[in-house]
């Protein structure tokens, strides 16, 4: 067993480290503040290869591993979770389940500009009534002549208004439950798909969270992933990857808000001394470093999982559940060591407990992981 990161992980980290600090950090409050799309320097994440990490250089892609992936997502989690969910949506929902599954044709005409960035996707699973409960979908997509005619509304979609593809999970045999669901790719301007107005949100301000709303949608007949009815497990099969790049920026966000009250626990004085020499102090950083290094390790252990042909359903969930966790409590910690400053958004901060939050409910809540590792844990 071997811990340390080999010399081409660690380029990429100094590499993602170098982006965050240099491109998104000057204007990552300002973004937030505004809810602002970081348009600018998302197409730099596409320039430097952030986002199609994973994708077979042929597609445009790095041909990278999931560690690399996850090495790069905390470094820009660190400093902006608004924009690295934009990274994880893209490589592990929408690169990868194109890649997997995808015809070639498909893949020409979408997951090329896809992996270099010149466009970027959505994933469109959620519903008003059909959050946690994915297999209730309400969206139908019926079969007529050359195509597929998509109604219906998806809810708190990432990339909801910058994105040009987008998956979109639909019903097409209701009597079948899920194993009547397909997917589906959809360009954004095809006539009866309206974007809905801008969620306005606690944290990740920076994204753009929209519903989407679907009118009699024509969608072309090979535009449906996979076989009939596989819409279901594509759904599943691409979020146990998503789950790992959102545990890696839960861990970034952790990482981050640790590194800075460090940082300022050191510099900050109170009763004489630095506030890093009482213990109270000392004790919080600690705890918050234990925690950050047991989430790492589970997340590189998901990772590994899945580079190496292993089944990362659960070693993913776990990841995530044990990582959103860690980046809460890290985070409400990193606040309370930067006192009255904390509150204050130039110490960023505040910012990143805001963020933590949607790691334990997007992808899957904490408690759908714990579902999902249960049932792991419980099959024979
Ligand atoms: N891989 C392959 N197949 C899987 C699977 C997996 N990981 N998980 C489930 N399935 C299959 C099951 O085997 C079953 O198939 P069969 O009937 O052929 O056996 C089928 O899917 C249905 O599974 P379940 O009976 O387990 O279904 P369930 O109703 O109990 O739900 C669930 C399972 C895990 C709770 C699932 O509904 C779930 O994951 N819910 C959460 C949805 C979610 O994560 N939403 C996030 C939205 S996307 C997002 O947030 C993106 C973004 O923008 C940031």
């Amino acid at each position: 067993m071997d811990f340390s990161l080999s010399e081409e992980h660690l380029m990429i980290q100094q590499a993602a480290r170098d982006f965050a600090n240099n491109v998104l950090l000057p204007g990552v409050i300002e973004r937030d503040e505004k809810q602002q799309f970081p348009t600018e320097e998302v197409k730099q994440m596409g320039e430097l290869g952030f986002l199609g990490m994973m994708v077979d250089p042929k597609y445009g892609g790095g041909g990278m591993d999931t560690l690399s992936y996850v090495i790069a997502m905390e470094e820009l989690s660190k400093v902006d979770a608004s924009a690295s969910v934009v990274m994880s949506v893209n490589n592990s929902l929408v690169c990868w389940g194109l890649e997997h599954f995808g015809t070639e044709a498909q893949k020409e005409k979408y997951l090329t500009k896809l992996a270099t960035g010149e466009v970027i996707g959505a994933f469109c699973l959620s519903e008003p009534e059909a959050g946690s409960d994915a297999t209730s979908q309400k969206t139908t997509a019926i079969e007529k002549d050359d195509h597929y005619v998509l109604n219906g509304t998806k809810n708190w979609i990432t990339n909801g208004s910058s994105a040009d593809f987008y998956l979109v999970i639909a019903q097409t045999y209701p009597e079948k439950k899920h194993k009547g669901i397909n997917a589906f790719i959809v360009e954004k301007g095809w006539e009866g798909f309206e974007i809905g107005p801008k969620e306005q949100k606690m944290g990740i301000r920076g994204s753009d969270t929209h519903s989407l709303i679907f009118n009699d949608v024509k969608v072309p007949k090979e535009n449906r992933i996979g076989e009939d009815g596989f819409g279901f497990k594509f759904a599943m099969k691409t979020l146990s990857g998503g789950r790992i790049g959102i545990a890696s920026q839960a861990l970034g966000i952790a990482a981050g808000a640790y590194e800075l009250a460090r940082k300022y626990s050191k510099e900050r004085k109170s009763f004489g001394t630095e506030i890093c020499n009482h213990q109270a102090i000392a004790f919080k950083l600690a705890d918050m470093h234990t925690q950050i290094e047991a989430a790492r390790h589970l997340v590189y252990k998901a990772a590994w999982d899945k580079d190496n042909g292993n089944n990362y359903d659960v070693s993913g969930a776990m990841a995530k559940l044990y990582a959103s966790q860690v980046a809460m409590d890290t985070a409400i910690e990193a606040v309370q060591i930067h006192g009255g400053n904390g509150y204050v958004k130039e110490y960023h901060v505040e910012r990143l407990m805001r963020d933590a939050k949607i790691t334990q409910i997007y992808e899957g809540t904490s408690e759908i992981q714990k579902i999902v590792i249960s049932r792991g844990l419980l099959q024979d």
